[in-house]
């Protein structure tokens, strides 16, 4: 039977594809901070989910949980390092601990849960990691320089593990998900295009990880946008944005 480590389960996307491999029949392992968060999780699946809580800005404590669900529940098949955080970002009033504690939890968070499952993985030459990045990789955004900068980097980090980790028999694969209705992007306060819920992403992702396909990239339409934005020159891509986003200042 598939065993699944996810963290960042305990609300959002996590917790959504918790619960859909849970109803196939996986066994799941959930990690976050809040404790509470994952029992509820846990109890709404009848048992197949199991709360592991743990921070994931903690690498030796983030080990000794992947160490613990090992043995208690068995070598891990799939870890989606989906736990992750945004808050905006104005250069204009720039203030470098924001972009400290977004690269602390997106990038070295990832790092952290990468360094806890892959010597498993490498060992058994086997295994299947999915990196939860964002379309916001894809181009820098106007106030989310923080979270931009993480997340590009949490996708130049799959690319590249990606190659290394062909060679030992373990596939590594990036999700760059759209506009999610989840606690996190409630706190928005613009209209996000193309919004979607939380179910319908974690039927996507799940899809993506019993694919071949590197990038589970959704929805479909959006993304197609956003890769013609990413092809436009410099010249054409920040007056069309700065346009689309409400910034005007300086690209008349
Ligand atoms: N929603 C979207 O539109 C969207 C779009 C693109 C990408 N994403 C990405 O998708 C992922 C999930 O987003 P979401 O919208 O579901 O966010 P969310 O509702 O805020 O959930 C984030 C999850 O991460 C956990 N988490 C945060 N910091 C953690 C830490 N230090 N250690 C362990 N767990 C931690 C939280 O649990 P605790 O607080 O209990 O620790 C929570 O379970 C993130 O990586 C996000 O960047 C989201």
């Amino acid at each position: 039977m598939t065993h699944l480590w996810i963290t960042g389960a305990s609300q959002g996307i996590g917790r959504a594809v918790a619960l859909a491999a849970a109803a196939r029949g996986w066994t799941v392992s959930a990690t976050a901070r809040s404790a509470a968060g994952l029992e509820n999780l846990a109890a709404e699946s009848g048992g197949r989910i199991q709360a592991f809580p743990g921070d994931i800005t903690d690498r030796a404590g983030l080990a000794a949980v992947v160490a613990a669900i090992e043995a208690q529940r068995g070598p891990i098949d799939i870890a989606v390092l989906n736990a992750g955080t945004h808050e905006p970002t104005d250069g204009a009033a720039f203030d470098a601990a924001v972009y400290d504690h977004l690269i602390k939890v997106n990038l070295t968070g990832t790092v952290n849960s990468l360094a806890a499952v892959l010597p498993g993985f490498t060992q058994r030459r086997a295994g299947r990691v999915a990196l939860v990045s964002s379309v916001a990789a894809y181009r820098g955004l106007p106030k989310a320089g923080a979270y931009c900068a993480s997340k590009a980097a949490v996708t130049a980090l799959a690319e590249s593990l990606r190659f290394d980790l062909a060679a030992v028999g373990v596939t590594v694969q990036v999700v760059h998900p759209g506009f999610v209705r989840t606690p996190l992007t409630d706190r928005n306060r613009f209209a996000m295009p193309s919004l979607i819920e939380p179910d319908e992403a974690a039927a996507h992702i799940l899809a993506g990880l019993t694919s071949s396909r590197f990038e589970i990239a959704f929805p479909r339409g959006f993304i197609s946008m956003l890769k013609l934005l990413r092809l436009l020159p410099y010249r054409l891509y920040f007056p069309l944005v700065a346009r689309r986003t409400g910034v005007s200042s300086g690209f008349e």
